[in-house]
């Protein structure tokens, strides 16, 4: 039986979790960034594909054609010969934007959050030191916390500042004991800043982590959602194996399936897959790559580009339109989000709250940073991948009436 009383309940938690899940505990549970959703409000808060971008009819299509050619087998533990190809099919693709990975160095994974998952249950310890852009993936920040305390939020969101400067600062001056392990980091279109690291950039922070000895894991997610021009991955600059990378098809098929992979050195992918006893997840991956065989690819990333680029456009001509000239923002050329910062006498709980109330939802920046760190910046997320057109232009609108009001109140 489950206890019911705070009481027990406190005392069943001290009993039973172990030191990592006690630690854990201390923390805010996840998803507590998700906002409370008045009736049906325009949602500039989550970063989901707009309702048409999942391809409902096709993916029904290709599950029928799998058990139609496969009777039981994608049912079965032992799985179906259609998702055999698929980690193969990932490497081919990824050898088209300069990738050459060898069999053994790529795990298909459930989304990339278990890629980022399984990378911290192989890499890291209660000691471990981690390091983020600041802001950053808010997910990732909650992964994180469950195996250390020690998350440092490196200052990263506006166009004009060098994270590599910043960085290379914060190693050449780093105290403490922590052992740094890793640097998180969203390379193209980050959530939530949707900034890109330039090729420059890339390079001297691969160098810096052979310098000063660290991994980097360079999150993927959006890299196919450019809005002008292909970037390759941090990864293609990477000779001695110290970047991972994660991928997934959550925003160019559906997030839902949970299908995506990581890319590292063979004897970590090796390590991470001791971990992962989810049996390939047969059924879903089986569906995916029959997908991907009877579909156009290609064709869909084309159509799925000029869709969130004219979002994304739009966004930016509603924001240029109404918001107070006190707030800026950075254009995205990519991915989903925009990531807004507003003046210092703004108070950030009545900004949501007129938010709220006027029918419009952001994600508040503060869940962008570290627990410890308690930051609590004048700069919130808007997401323009989910509502149609129409809604994203009088959402901006609305949230500039709520920005507007608290400029003007506020000394
Ligand atoms: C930067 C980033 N990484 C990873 C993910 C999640 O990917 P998946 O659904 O494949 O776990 C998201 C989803 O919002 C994301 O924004």
């Amino acid at each position: 039986m489950p206890p019911t009383s705070k009481d027990s309940q406190e005392h069943f938690v001290a009993r039973w979790l172990n030191q990592r899940a006690l630690h854990t505990h201390q923390y805010p549970a996840p998803g507590s960034w998700v906002q409370p959703q008045a009736n049906h409000p325009i949602n500039l808060a989550s970063g989901y594909p707009f309702p048409d971008a999942i391809p409902r009819t096709a993916l029904v299509a290709a599950l029928s054609n799998v058990v139609a050619m496969e009777g039981d087998a994608p049912f079965q533990y032992s799985g179906s010969q259609a998702s055999e190809g698929l980690a193969h099919w990932i490497a081919q693709r990824m050898q088209q934007s300069g990738l050459m990975i060898p069999d053994d160095a790529l795990l298909l994974t459930q989304g990339a959050i278990q890629g980022l998952d399984l990378i911290c249950q192989t890499v890291l310890d209660s000691r471990s030191l981690v390091l983020v852009q600041g802001p950053t993936y808010m997910e990732a920040l909650e992964i994180f916390h469950n195996y250390t305390d020690h998350v440092v939020a490196l200052s990263c969101d506006r166009p004009d500042q060098d994270f590599t400067e910043v960085l290379a600062t914060y190693l050449a001056s780093r105290k403490g004991n922590s052992p740094l392990s890793l640097l998180y980091l969203g390379t193209s279109f980050q959530n939530p800043t949707g900034l890109v690291l330039s090729a420059e950039a890339r390079r001297t922070l691969v160098a810096l982590a052979r310098q000063y000895h660290f991994l980097i894991v360079e999150d993927g997610a959006y890299d196919a959602l450019y809005f002008d021009a292909q970037i390759p991955p941090m990864k293609t600059l990477d000779i001695e194996g110290q970047v991972l990378y994660l991928g997934t098809f959550s925003k160019t098929i559906s997030p839902g399936l949970r299908v995506g992979w990581v890319i590292g050195p063979a004897p970590l992918v090796e390590a991470m897959a001791r971990f992962k006893k989810d049996l390939g997840n047969p059924l879903v991956t089986a569906l995916t790559a029959k997908f991907l065989h009877d579909e156009d690819y290609d064709t869909r990333l084309d159509w799925l580009r000029a869709q969130y680029r004219m979002r994304g456009h739009l966004a930016t001509e509603a924001l240029q339109r109404f918001m107070p000239e006190e707030v800026c923002w950075i254009s995205p050329r990519g991915g989903f989000f925009i990531w807004l910062r507003y003046p210092d006498r703004v108070d950030n709980t009545r900004l949501l709250e007129t938010a709220t109330n006027l029918g419009v939802s952001y994600v508040p920046g503060q869940y962008f940073y570290p627990y410890a760190s308690h930051d609590n910046p004048k700069a919130l997320r808007i997401c323009f991948s989910y509502e149609t057109p129409v809604r994203i232009t009088e959402g901006i609108r609305l949230l500039s009436r709520a920005l507007r009001e608290q400029i003007v109140a506020l000394p």
